[in-house]
Protein backbone atom coordinates (compact mmCIF):
# COMPACT_ATOMS: atom_id res chain seq x y z
CA UNK A 1 0.00 0.00 0.00
CA UNK A 2 1.14 3.38 -0.91
CA UNK A 3 0.41 6.30 1.21
CA UNK A 4 0.11 9.83 -0.59
CA UNK A 5 -0.38 13.44 0.24
CA UNK A 6 -2.30 15.74 -1.55
CA UNK A 7 -1.19 19.10 -1.75
CA UNK A 8 -4.01 21.89 -2.52
CA UNK A 9 -4.97 25.47 -1.82
CA UNK A 10 -8.38 26.64 -3.62
CA UNK A 11 -11.51 24.69 -4.30
CA UNK A 12 -10.45 21.03 -4.65
CA UNK A 13 -12.34 20.02 -7.41
CA UNK A 14 -9.02 17.41 -8.44
CA UNK A 15 -8.65 16.51 -4.81
CA UNK A 16 -12.43 15.29 -4.64
CA UNK A 17 -12.05 13.06 -7.27
CA UNK A 18 -8.50 11.67 -6.75
CA UNK A 19 -9.78 10.86 -3.30
CA UNK A 20 -13.12 8.87 -4.35
CA UNK A 21 -11.28 7.11 -7.12
CA UNK A 22 -8.90 5.41 -4.96
CA UNK A 23 -11.65 5.19 -1.75
CA UNK A 24 -11.71 1.18 -2.64
CA UNK A 25 -7.83 1.14 -4.11
CA UNK A 26 -6.37 -1.95 -3.04
CA UNK A 27 -2.90 -0.15 -3.45
CA UNK A 28 -3.32 3.80 -2.76
CA UNK A 29 -4.36 5.19 0.33
CA UNK A 30 -4.61 8.97 0.95
CA UNK A 31 -2.81 9.76 4.09
CA UNK A 32 -3.05 13.21 4.45
CA UNK A 33 -4.40 16.34 2.80
CA UNK A 34 -2.07 19.25 3.34
CA UNK A 35 -2.92 22.93 2.82
CA UNK A 36 -1.21 26.46 2.71
CA UNK A 37 -4.84 27.99 2.58
CA UNK A 38 -6.99 27.42 6.20
CA UNK A 39 -10.08 28.38 3.98
CA UNK A 40 -9.43 26.21 1.13
CA UNK A 41 -12.37 24.29 0.34
CA UNK A 42 -10.23 21.18 -0.53
CA UNK A 43 -10.30 21.30 2.80
CA UNK A 44 -13.79 20.37 3.60
CA UNK A 45 -14.22 18.21 0.40
CA UNK A 46 -11.96 15.93 1.73
CA UNK A 47 -12.62 15.68 5.61
CA UNK A 48 -16.37 14.90 4.40
CA UNK A 49 -14.83 11.77 2.98
CA UNK A 50 -12.96 10.73 6.18
CA UNK A 51 -9.20 11.72 4.84
CA UNK A 52 -6.96 13.60 7.69
CA UNK A 53 -6.33 17.12 6.67
CA UNK A 54 -3.63 19.11 8.22
CA UNK A 55 -2.95 23.66 7.18
CA UNK A 56 0.26 24.77 7.78
CA UNK A 57 1.71 28.48 7.28
CA UNK A 58 3.91 29.81 4.18
CA UNK A 59 6.73 29.22 6.82
CA UNK A 60 6.21 26.27 8.27
CA UNK A 61 6.18 24.66 4.33
CA UNK A 62 9.22 26.17 4.29
CA UNK A 63 10.73 25.02 7.59
CA UNK A 64 12.09 21.33 7.02
CA UNK A 65 12.22 20.69 10.84
CA UNK A 66 7.86 21.19 10.22
CA UNK A 67 7.06 19.55 7.60
CA UNK A 68 8.83 16.82 6.65
CA UNK A 69 8.50 14.93 10.28
CA UNK A 70 4.21 15.53 9.26
CA UNK A 71 4.67 13.56 6.26
CA UNK A 72 7.28 11.42 8.15
CA UNK A 73 4.47 10.51 10.47
CA UNK A 74 2.12 10.01 7.91
CA UNK A 75 4.13 7.26 6.64
CA UNK A 76 3.64 9.81 3.30
CA UNK A 77 5.77 8.03 -0.02
CA UNK A 78 4.23 9.90 -2.79
CA UNK A 79 3.02 13.51 -3.27
CA UNK A 80 0.50 14.50 -5.38
CA UNK A 81 -0.18 18.64 -6.42
CA UNK A 82 -3.73 19.82 -7.07
CA UNK A 83 -4.24 23.35 -7.20
CA UNK A 84 -1.33 23.64 -4.93
CA UNK A 85 -0.58 27.65 -5.74
CA UNK A 86 2.97 27.63 -3.61
CA UNK A 87 6.33 26.99 -5.04
CA UNK A 88 7.30 23.67 -3.52
CA UNK A 89 10.68 24.07 -1.59
CA UNK A 90 13.49 22.32 -2.39
CA UNK A 91 14.72 20.49 0.17
CA UNK A 92 10.98 17.94 -0.37
CA UNK A 93 11.71 17.63 -4.13
CA UNK A 94 15.22 16.31 -2.42
CA UNK A 95 13.64 14.25 -0.27
CA UNK A 96 10.78 12.88 -2.52
CA UNK A 97 12.86 12.38 -5.86
CA UNK A 98 10.59 11.47 -9.13
CA UNK A 99 7.69 10.84 -6.21
CA UNK A 100 5.82 14.78 -6.55
CA UNK A 101 3.97 15.23 -9.26
CA UNK A 102 1.84 18.73 -10.40
CA UNK A 103 -1.30 19.03 -12.74
CA UNK A 104 -0.88 21.80 -14.84
CA UNK A 105 -3.60 23.51 -16.56
CA UNK A 106 -1.81 23.98 -20.00
CA UNK A 107 -0.35 22.43 -22.36
CA UNK A 108 2.78 22.88 -21.40
CA UNK A 109 5.90 24.63 -21.82
CA UNK A 110 3.14 26.91 -23.53
CA UNK A 111 1.63 28.96 -20.52
CA UNK A 112 4.04 27.59 -17.66
CA UNK A 113 5.73 29.54 -15.30
CA UNK A 114 5.79 32.31 -12.48
CA UNK A 115 2.05 33.36 -12.20
CA UNK A 116 0.70 31.45 -14.39
CA UNK A 117 -2.15 29.56 -12.68
CA UNK A 118 -5.39 28.84 -12.53
CA UNK A 119 -7.96 31.30 -13.88
CA UNK A 120 -4.78 33.47 -15.12
CA UNK A 121 -3.60 30.67 -17.76
CA UNK A 122 -7.39 30.64 -19.36
CA UNK A 123 -7.21 33.87 -20.10
CA UNK A 124 -4.07 33.77 -21.52
CA UNK A 125 -4.79 30.90 -24.14
CA UNK A 126 -7.97 33.12 -24.84
CA UNK A 127 -5.62 36.45 -25.42
CA UNK A 128 -3.39 34.67 -27.60
CA UNK A 129 -6.17 33.09 -30.06
CA UNK A 130 -5.20 29.66 -29.21
CA UNK A 131 -7.17 26.87 -31.58
CA UNK A 132 -6.49 24.18 -28.53
CA UNK A 133 -5.05 23.77 -24.81
CA UNK A 134 -5.61 20.89 -22.09
CA UNK A 135 -3.37 19.59 -19.09
CA UNK A 136 -0.11 18.53 -18.47
CA UNK A 137 0.99 15.69 -15.83
CA UNK A 138 4.06 16.82 -14.75
CA UNK A 139 7.26 15.48 -12.38
CA UNK A 140 8.21 18.76 -9.79
CA UNK A 141 11.46 19.77 -10.19
CA UNK A 142 13.10 23.20 -9.03
CA UNK A 143 12.03 25.12 -12.13
CA UNK A 144 8.48 25.70 -11.84
CA UNK A 145 6.18 23.78 -14.11
CA UNK A 146 9.48 22.36 -15.93
CA UNK A 147 9.63 18.67 -14.79
CA UNK A 148 9.65 15.74 -16.98
CA UNK A 149 5.93 15.60 -18.73
CA UNK A 150 4.43 12.28 -17.67
CA UNK A 151 1.02 13.03 -19.93
CA UNK A 152 -0.98 15.43 -21.81
CA UNK A 153 -4.66 15.69 -23.02
CA UNK A 154 -5.65 18.35 -25.12
CA UNK A 155 -9.23 20.00 -26.08
CA UNK A 156 -10.36 22.09 -28.83
CA UNK A 157 -10.90 25.98 -28.51
CA UNK A 158 -13.38 28.14 -30.56
CA UNK A 159 -13.05 31.56 -30.93
CA UNK A 160 -16.49 31.83 -29.42
CA UNK A 161 -15.23 30.38 -26.25
CA UNK A 162 -15.39 32.05 -22.89
CA UNK A 163 -12.15 32.47 -20.50
CA UNK A 164 -15.06 30.41 -18.34
CA UNK A 165 -16.01 28.04 -21.08
CA UNK A 166 -11.88 27.25 -21.83
CA UNK A 167 -11.65 26.43 -17.99
CA UNK A 168 -14.60 23.74 -18.01
CA UNK A 169 -13.37 22.21 -20.65
CA UNK A 170 -9.92 22.10 -18.76
CA UNK A 171 -11.92 20.78 -15.49
CA UNK A 172 -13.25 17.91 -17.25
CA UNK A 173 -10.06 16.84 -18.66
CA UNK A 174 -8.40 16.82 -14.89
CA UNK A 175 -11.88 15.17 -13.68
CA UNK A 176 -11.26 12.43 -16.25
CA UNK A 177 -7.22 11.74 -16.54
CA UNK A 178 -5.98 12.58 -13.89
CA UNK A 179 -6.20 9.32 -11.17
CA UNK A 180 -5.52 7.00 -13.62
CA UNK A 181 -1.99 8.98 -14.57
CA UNK A 182 -1.50 8.98 -10.51
CA UNK A 183 -2.61 5.57 -10.55
CA UNK A 184 -0.53 4.87 -13.72
CA UNK A 185 2.60 6.34 -12.04
CA UNK A 186 2.54 4.87 -8.60
CA UNK A 187 1.91 1.47 -9.69
CA UNK A 188 5.34 1.79 -11.80
CA UNK A 189 7.18 2.87 -9.00
C1 LIG B 1 -6.70 23.17 -11.59
O1 LIG B 1 -7.22 23.56 -12.83
C2 LIG B 1 -5.21 22.95 -11.68
O2 LIG B 1 -4.81 22.46 -12.93
C3 LIG B 1 -4.68 24.34 -11.47
O3 LIG B 1 -5.51 24.88 -10.46
C4 LIG B 1 -6.82 24.31 -10.58
C5 LIG B 1 -7.24 23.83 -9.21
O4 LIG B 1 -8.60 23.46 -9.20
N1 LIG B 1 -3.31 24.32 -11.07
C6 LIG B 1 -2.45 25.29 -11.33
O5 LIG B 1 -2.76 26.31 -11.93
C7 LIG B 1 -1.02 25.05 -10.83
N2 LIG B 1 -0.13 25.98 -11.41
P1 LIG B 1 -9.18 22.59 -8.02
O6 LIG B 1 -8.75 23.23 -6.71
O7 LIG B 1 -10.66 22.64 -8.19
O8 LIG B 1 -8.65 21.19 -8.16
Amino acid sequence: MINISIFVSGNGTNCENIIRYFQKSPNINIGLVLSNNPNAFALVRASRLGIKCKTLTREEIKNPDVILPILRDNGIEFIVLAGFMMIIPEFIINSFKNRIINIHPSLLPKYGGKGMYGHHVHQAVKTAGEKETGITIHYVTPICDGGEIIAQFRTPVSESDTVENIEDKVHLLEQKYFPEVIEKVITQL
